[in-house]
């Protein structure tokens, strides 16, 4: 069968260990993809850095565009970040009539309604796995696994730098900002940081989450946004005593009123499975009116396991490849023109 061609933007910590997973495992996602998924060419900055890492089985180039209007591929994944250039490769990639992948949830979270749009006109897909709790398979566990539901609630820990801090503070008793430095040190929080202590980056991520547990729009900018740059560590110290921990967490729930989507620090019971999420790991519980709660934990950061869902989407593509567009499931669980605008 036909080898899937993939079109690499960025190959930096995600896009990096895309391209080990895709070769160490290469056989093993042969198989549950049905074909082979190769890369054929790289968009970087740092093009010699790049070649030491691909050799030449794909051509490196610092230009975005010529890879996204190859004609030799099928599927782009944008792992740069950032919401311009990698904003105007998703939309030529599209325009163009190729599949995306992307680990961008800041992109999408606030222009994912005009790009998910595009694709469905298009007839490719926009999958972002990766987008969401970095590892853990939460779109597809809500998407697939719980299809059958109407989902009630979900509520996670979806950002690994704010519940690396909390946890820091309480367990080795660490100011916020010893712990903000450590956590960029290991490689978790964003370029700019502000998202992960002020609740923006759980705020993209909810927003995605919401609209594929609800079928609703992208709103990003309807969700009530709180971080943890005001705690202390009394309040921790505080909190703990009275039997409780301190937990950022992302919240939408559907209410008599419409979709509530909320971030802000959460005191939790210190006996619930959520409060001793500890580290930088991610969980999300999700409420389904047939299934009940079921709970997802794992790495929400981090080269392999982010590649781990970059990966997983392609397989996705890979299988639906010779399936024409009309019946293709569509990938957001719902087609974007049939998403519901229930009151935020
Ligand atoms: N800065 C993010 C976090 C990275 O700390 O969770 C993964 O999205």
């Amino acid at each position: 069968m036909k080898a899937v061609k993939v079109g690499l933007l960025g190959l930096g910590v995600v896009g990096g260990g895309t391209w080990k997973v895709l070769t160490n495992n290469a056989d093993e996602i042969q198989r549950r993809a049905g074909r082979r998924i190769e890369v054929v060419g790289v968009a970087v900055r740092d093009v010699q850095k790049a070649q030491g890492l691909v050799g030449d089985s794909a051509y490196v180039t610092q230009d975005g565009m010529r890879v996204v209007r190859d004609p030799d591929i099928d599927v782009v994944v944008e792992v740069i970040g950032g919401e311009t250039l990698a904003r105007e490769w998703i939309m030529e990639a599209i325009a163009q009539g190729k599949h995306v992948v992307t680990a961008n949830k800041a992109l999408l979270a606030r222009h994912g309604n005009e790009i998910f749009a595009a694709a469905e006109a298009k007839g490719v897909t926009v999958a972002f796995e990766a987008a969401v709790a970095g590892g853990i398979p939460a779109i597809k566990a809500i998407r697939e696994g719980l299809a059958a539901n109407q989902i009630q609630w979900v509520a996670g820990i979806i950002n690994g730098t704010s519940n690396f801090i909390l946890s820091e503070m309480r367990s080795r008793g660490q100011s916020f900002h010893e712990a903000l430095a450590e956590a960029q040190l290991l490689g978790y929080a964003e370029a700019d940081p502000t998202f992960d202590v002020e609740g923006v980056d759980a705020a993209h991520k909810l927003t995605l989450l919401a609209s594929i547990a609800f079928g609703i729009p992208v709103q990003f900018n309807k969700t009530h946004t709180e971080g943890i740059s005001h705690l202390a560590r009394e309040d921790i110290a505080h909190a703990e005593r009275l039997g409780y921990r301190i937990k950022l967490l992302a919240i939408t729930r559907r209410s008599e009123r419409g979709i509530e989507l909320r971030v802000h620090p959460t005191l939790i019971p210190t006996e619930r499975l959520l409060a001793n999420v500890e580290g930088a790991m991610n969980a999300v519980l999700v409420s389904g009116d047939a299934v009940g709660p079921t709970l997802y934990y794992g790495q929400g950061a981090g080269e392999l396991p982010t590649a781990s869902a970059v990966v997983a989407d392609l397989v996705d593509v890979a299988r639906a490849f010779d399936v024409d567009p009309a019946h293709r499931v569509p990938h957001l669980g719902f087609q974007p023109e049939s998403m519901v605008d229930i009151p935020i």
